[in-house]
């Protein structure tokens, strides 16, 4: 059995842009999705999910995964969930060698679904690292980064950027443009989430500025711009102490440029009211700077505060209905724990079930 886990992240600025070739500066946060694989004796995958947005279910299924048992959460919760996971148990038996394996994988995440935390990334990095470690392969992270965009990329239609899956496999502050993805020194950024109880649609929302980007000069000019605040950014963190406190000007200026994103991301029509009023709760209590993280539609936002006020503002407005600070992980997919191996275990008890565990 092997357990292991990998975070979530917020985008400190580009989301949307970076789809279309500009950077983007994605940052691991302190809240992780953990995946447990134990290797079966079938090549059946077994699937049970424990998370923020599911009350929990299990599924078990061999070959073909468009078989879905009765279960009690929505269908389309479960379709998403069970083909991220579907595709990074086929990462992980192709790096692996091992097109017949089989596993029971329980997933535990502290990240909501579809809020622009990243959910599926680290979903998709813990498991194909559990999964390839079970079978006894162990991948550089940069391979599996790789191997997890591949799988998004598949379940997402080719609608996904390598900015989530490379980050939550480094850990830490990172920059993507393209195909060019690396990790960034940056002092510790004082993050302030807000959760309005909500998901977007990433596929909808990317297609939707792809149409006004094809549709209008100036909507493409604001993609453009986005990447021009990225690149502010970048060169005021490239200048600032990563072992030090971040000082007030970097904090203030990093935040008018988080505010600069968000207006530029309302204009592509990808933020919401309940987006829009907790960026200014998080604003009028004094934050440097705040936006939509992710895809947008509904979600998270991201504040920049040093102080309690903007967690406590955002408590009191009536769209939030989850407010925390998210401390920058600097650390990416980790091995939680680790069993013996399955061949060690292949004539182990079974349990209730009848399923050997
Ligand atoms: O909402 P999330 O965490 O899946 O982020 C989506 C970010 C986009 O830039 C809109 C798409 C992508 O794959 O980069």
């Amino acid at each position: 059995m092997i357990v292991s886990s990998a975070p979530g992240k917020v985008y400190l600025f580009g989301e949307h842009a970076v789809v279309y070739g500009e950077p983007a500066v994605p940052c691991a946060i302190e809240r992780r999705a953990t995946v447990t694989v134990d290797a079966r004796t079938d090549d059946h995958i077994r699937v049970e999910a424990r998370d923020l947005s599911l009350d929990g279910f299990t599924v078990e299924y061999a070959g073909d995964t468009g078989y879905r048992p009765d279960v009690d959460v929505p269908e389309g919760l479960v379709d998403a969930a069970v083909g991220y996971v579907d595709a990074a148990v086929e990462q992980a038996r192709d790096a692996a060698d091992a097109p017949d394996a089989g596993f029971d994988i329980t997933v535990e995440s502290e990240i909501p679904l579809g809020a622009g935390l990243g959910s599926s990334a680290a979903v998709v990095v813990a498991g194909i690292d559990a999964a390839t470690r079970e079978l006894g392969v162990e991948l550089a992270p940069e391979e599996l980064a790789d191997r997890a965009y591949r799988a998004e990329y598949d379940v997402q239609d080719g609608q996904a950027s390598r900015a989530d899956t490379f980050c939550s496999a480094m850990g830490g502050a990172v920059r993507v443009e393209g195909d060019d993805c690396r990790q960034i020194d940056t002092p510790n950024l004082p993050f302030v989430v807000g959760f309005d109880g909500g998901a977007g649609d990433t596929g909808e929302l990317v297609a939707g500025v792809r149409t006004l980007r094809e549709e209008y000069d100036f909507a493409a000019d604001t993609v453009e711009s986005i990447g021009d605040i990225v690149r502010t950014g970048e060169s005021m963190l490239a200048d600032a102490d990563p072992d030090s406190e971040p000082t007030d000007e970097l904090l203030s200026e990093l935040g008018r440029l988080m505010d600069f994103d968000h207006g530029l991301l309302e204009a592509l029509g990808v933020s919401s009211r309940t987006l829009d009023n907790m960026v200014w709760a998080a604003r009028e209590a004094g934050a440097h700077g705040a936006k939509l993280t992710g895809a947008g539609g509904g979600g998270c936002i991201v504040a920049l505060d040093e102080t309690p006020e903007t967690r406590t503002a955002l408590r009191y407005t009536a769209e939030c209905r989850d407010a925390f600070r998210a401390e920058l992980d600097r650390e990416g997919v980790r091995v939680e724990e680790s069993g013996p191996d399955a061949s060690a275990r292949s004539d182990a008890e079974p349990n209730a079930e009848g399923e050997r565990r």
